[in-house]
């Protein structure tokens, strides 16, 4: 039996890792660069599978769409799913994720980003590309001794809190359901904003963690504190970051993610005007470094990533169940009973 999938948003590397598998399964791909809209959802019709990444917005609107065009599943081929009106897809649309394709690789990017910043490693490497061999403004500090504060201990967080052990870092966390790890300090938000040289976050977004560095818990930050987030953009209020930047009380920013991502990254601009104009400061800041929704992007995580889809996508197309579903009653504690017999609904 042979599945038609569409995917959205696939750029050349999607596109090796998939056909990679060919021999594996009998699958038909329809790859588009554009990612799934409102304007474009029109180009599923004939699939059963639609795949997508975490920039396509999937709203009300377009899971009517699927379902009037009799599309069986759709495929998020990454972990997080704020994307998704799961709530309204229930009983309309199956859907089913990759929950872990490599925790290290964003963890590393985290670490990656972090080193980078504060040792000036971003501005060392264009000085010498010149020929500029001066110290002048490149004095960074230890990482060792200092205390990093870590938002969501799960996969990625407790690859995160090891390398920061690794380090010679304390470890203080703060999670609503905290791992049993005597190496890590569990504590509240509060203690980590007052406590903290160093947050990294790694919760979900959701109605809970949205804006969760706001301008009031910037205010209970260590003056030069340096923030990392590889999770989701709006964890971040982004404005209001960059007015703590330009107060001077913010000591670096890490962005691999954005609020406003949806309509830039992934995409060369470099000719383009960009229209954000927060965006656009934050990358003029000495101390901030954006990279694009990069963390994820190693040769383990993109093979991980299409061999976990495709299984996904061949368990629920034979069997019509996955053990990688999700619905809005999983997400909330567990409270899915349907998942117990196999499928959400
Ligand atoms: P996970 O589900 O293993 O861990 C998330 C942790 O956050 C859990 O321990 C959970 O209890 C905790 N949590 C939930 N709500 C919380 C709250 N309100 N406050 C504090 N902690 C809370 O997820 P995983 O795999 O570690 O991924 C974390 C996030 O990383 C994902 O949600 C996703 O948004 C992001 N991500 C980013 C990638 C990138 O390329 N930049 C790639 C993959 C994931």
């Amino acid at each position: 039996m042979s599945w038609n999938i569409t995917l959205f948003d696939a750029k050349e590397y999607d596109i090796n890792s998939f056909n990679g598998f060919k021999d594996k399964y009998d699958v038909v791909y329809k790859y588009y660069d554009t990612r799934l809209t409102e304007d474009t959802v029109s180009l599923c019709k004939g699939s059963d599978v639609v795949c997508v990444f975490v920039n396509d917005q999937i709203t009300d609107r377009i899971i009517d769409a699927l379902q009037e065009y009799g599309i069986k599943l759709l495929a998020l081929r990454c972990s997080g799913y704020n994307n998704v009106d799961i709530e309204y897809a229930f009983g309309k649309l199956h859907i089913v994720r990759v929950p872990a394709y490599s925790p290290h690789a964003v963890a590393e990017h985290a670490m990656a980003m972090l080193l980078t910043s504060v040792r000036r490693i971003h501005k060392a490497y264009i000085r010498t590309r010149d020929f500029n061999f001066s110290l002048n403004g490149l004095t960074g500090f230890n990482l060792y001794g200092k205390t990093v504060g870590i938002i969501g201990t799960g996969r990625i967080g407790k690859c995160f809190a090891d390398i920061c052990l690794g380090f010679g870092m304390k470890v203080l966390a703060f999670d609503k359901t905290p791992a049993n790890n005597p190496r890590i300090t569990y504590t509240t938000l509060n203690e980590i904003w007052k406590k903290s040289d160093i947050i990294s976050l790694h919760c979900p977004l959701n109605e809970e963690t949205l804006h969760l560095i706001n301008k009031s818990t910037l205010k209970k930050m260590k003056k030069g504190i340096v923030i990392i987030n590889t999770s989701r953009g709006a964890l971040i209020d982004s404005k209001a970051l960059l007015n703590s930047i330009k107060t001077r009380h913010v000591g670096a920013a890490c962005l691999d993610v954005y609020e406003e991502e949806a309509n830039l990254f992934f995409r060369d601009l470099s000719g383009h005007i960009i229209d954000d104009d927060i965006l656009a400061r934050l990358i003029s800041m000495p101390n901030v470094i954006v990279s694009s929704h990069q963390a994820f992007l190693t040769e383990e995580a993109l093979y991980n990533i299409a061999e976990t889809t495709l299984n996904n996508i061949n368990e629920f197309m034979i069997t019509g169940t996955s053990k990688n579903e999700i619905c809005y009653k999983c997400s909330q504690f567990n409270e899915c009973k349907g998942k117990s017999k196999g499928k959400c609904f």
